[in-house]
């Protein structure tokens, strides 16, 4: 081989070898393989003061050295970024790791899987029915019938499509037509918990669209006000904390009756409805904070299921998951629809 290139290639390989780290690395390549002033690059230009066969050997030694080159800067490139470096030597199996992104459910998909938990450890079980529903399972078999004012709390929206025997139909705008369905099954007693989703024609700060509620039904003989209280006093305690009160104020839905509203003591300022520095609470009224309605099955819903109402009856509850979630987090969420924006800097807290 010819001398001088022979010298070349020599040092390049002591020089490469010693390289510590990518950037001497990079520095000895633009210092050989430059494409301006580079050493192997000027060295190869030489060619041109040979002739014939002298021209065509150094041409392929100088092509040679040049492979060998470029490999070497391969291989110990490789070394530095981690591919086949000696361990302990370039990877530092001590230094904290870069955890992946992981992703965690919806907080009302946990807020559904905990609800159906807490109710399962009682005989409450999870029963589906169907979003797209008959008007007589939302509305008319619910002691409320064609044209009655009740119905409008529930905006509804219809789907367009013929009238069926039961009605028109619409999107479930409450989980209570999982009550008839589920004592048409003529199954006794029951203990169901429906968790769907809801429909409404609503959408401002405090209402989303869609949205979703959990429907209680327990219809056995001999049920008294007081079982119901003692399910939620049951409920409340598992979910919210063993701290939590709740109270029942006299309400009106026409599938009950009685009916009530249950309220929750606060979790923010003890059900006081004063923080500790005597201003009013930020989260409550009065210590008091508003869940969901429930009652005693009305007689009326018994004989639409067909349960004989003269030896069963029940009592019902519906309650919406969004909203008692954001009562267990403290939340007082300034826009509601935030929880359907998919943004991720606001999920990913919960
Ligand atoms: N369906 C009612 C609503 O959407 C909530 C409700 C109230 C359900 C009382 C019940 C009940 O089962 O007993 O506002």
């Amino acid at each position: 081989m010819d001398n001088n290139l022979e010298q070349l290639k020599n040092q390049a390989i002591e020089e490469i070898k010693k390289a510590v780290d990518i950037n001497q690395l990079r520095d000895l390549e633009i210092k050989y393989l430059g494409r301006k002033g580079g050493e192997l690059t000027k060295m190869m230009g030489q060619i041109e003061n040979f002739s014939g066969e002298e021209r065509k050997r150094f041409g392929a030694e100088a092509n040679e050295v040049k492979k060998i080159i470029i490999d070497l800067f391969e291989q110990r490139k490789n070394e530095f970024e981690g591919l086949g470096a000696p361990v302990g030597a370039l990877i530092d199996v001590t230094a904290p790791g870069i955890l992946p992104p992981e992703g965690h459910l919806h907080m009302i998909s946990q807020a559904i899987e905990e609800i159906e938990e807490i109710f399962k450890k009682i005989g409450f079980n999870r029963v589906r029915y169907p979003e797209v529903e008959w008007d007589w399972y939302a509305f008319e078999g619910l002691n409320m019938p064609k044209d009655h004012p009740a119905r409008d709390e529930w905006e509804t929206f219809f789907i367009d499509a013929p009238e069926g025997e039961k009605g028109k139909m619409v999107l479930t705008p409450h989980t209570s037509n999982g009550q008839l369905r589920e004592m048409e099954k003529g199954k006794l007693p029951i203990r169901m918990i429906n968790i769907s989703k809801t429909y409404r024609r609503q959408s401002d700060i405090s209402h989303v669209p869609m949205f979703h509620q959990f429907e209680g039904l327990y219809i056995d003989k001999n049920v008294t006000v007081s079982h119901l209280k003692g399910v939620f006093d049951y409920f409340v305690k598992q979910f919210f904390g063993s701290k939590r009160e709740i109270r029942l104020r006299p309400y009106h839905f026409q599938f009950t009756e009685p009916s009530f509203e249950i309220d929750i003591s606060c979790g923010i300022c003890g059900g006081s409805g004063k923080l500790s520095d005597g201003n009013k609470c930020r989260l409550c009224k009065e210590g008091w904070l508003e869940l969901g309605g429930a009652g005693m099955v009305h007689p009326n819903v018994l004989k639409a299921g067909g349960v004989d109402h003269k030896k069963y009856n029940g009592f019902a509850f519906g309650w919406g998951v969004e909203r008692t979630y954001m009562m267990k987090a403290g939340l007082k969420i300034d826009d509601i629809r935030m929880i359907y924006k998919n943004d991720l800097r606001f999920l990913e807290q919960f």
